[in-house]
């Protein structure tokens, strides 16, 4: 029962979360499955668009025909292949949880507990969304906010800062939002507009979504 609005349009989305690595056996990480990014892919295969989902580490699968998938790693990784795809992108919905900082250093071999403490040294990673900002031209770009606290005035401040067309607001203090679980609750915020969503399955969260692109860029 979904509609064909998106024949012809190429959506890039990015879903998951990033795995940093600290040594060969570990990683700094993220409670991110990858649902709500590969529903919004499916949503938008079922509309007609041809997808381009960038995942980080997920057990999430999609054999959508109008899905081509690409799993990558780190925040380094997701950021080369996004701009693999991104001029040629009608739509782009960053929902991915990518992680903010990097070990400076890799260790090349598993580190030893030998100290009673380990200091690790962290550094900024590139910001994919706000770099898709910088670089658009024709892109309606969608970003996500995963917020915990003055949630809306942050979502507010990610819209400008990125340079977004719209930004979804998710937040873990409301109950069966955010990470892991099959429902979210969201907010989306334009620059003249905040829409409420009631508490709902991610597949809906995704066409609630997409009904919202499709108004915003039939205007
Ligand atoms: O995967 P699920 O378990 O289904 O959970 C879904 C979700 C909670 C991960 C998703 O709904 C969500 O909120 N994703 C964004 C999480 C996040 O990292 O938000 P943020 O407020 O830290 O980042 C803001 C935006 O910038 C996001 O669109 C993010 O993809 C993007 N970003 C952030 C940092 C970075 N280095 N590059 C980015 O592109």
């Amino acid at each position: 029962n979904s509609n064909k609005n998106l024949e012809g349009k190429t959506v890039l989305i990015t879903a998951g979360p990033t795995y940093e690595a600290i040594d060969p056996v570990r990683f700094i990480g993220n409670h991110s499955s990858g649902k709500m990014g590969f529903s919004i892919a499916e949503e938008a295969a079922n509309r007609g668009a041809k997808v381009i989902l960038i995942s980080g580490p997920s057990s999430e699968k999609s054999n959508h025909q109008n899905i081509e998938l690409h799993r990558v790693t780190s925040a380094k990784e997701m950021f080369a292949k996004v701009f693999e795809y991104y001029e040629n992108t009608d739509i782009a919905i960053a929902s991915a949880a990518v992680a903010d900082y990097a070990p400076k250093e890799i260790a090349q071999e598993k580190i030893k507990k030998n100290d009673d403490s380990l200091t690790i040294e962290l550094v900024k990673n590139p910001d994919i969304l706000k770099t898709m900002g910088e670089r658009k031209t024709k892109q309606f770009l969608v970003g996500f906010a995963l917020e915990t606290q003055n949630e809306e005035e942050n979502a507010k401040g990610k819209l400008q800062k990125k340079n977004l067309d719209m930004i979804v607001l998710n937040s873990l203090r409301d109950e069966g939002a955010g990470f892991k679980g099959a429902t979210n609750k969201i907010k989306i915020i334009t620059e003249s507009s905040l829409t409420e969503f009631a508490l709902k399955s991610k597949e809906d969260v995704a066409k609630d979504l997409l009904n919202f692109i499709e108004e915003q860029i039939s205007k």
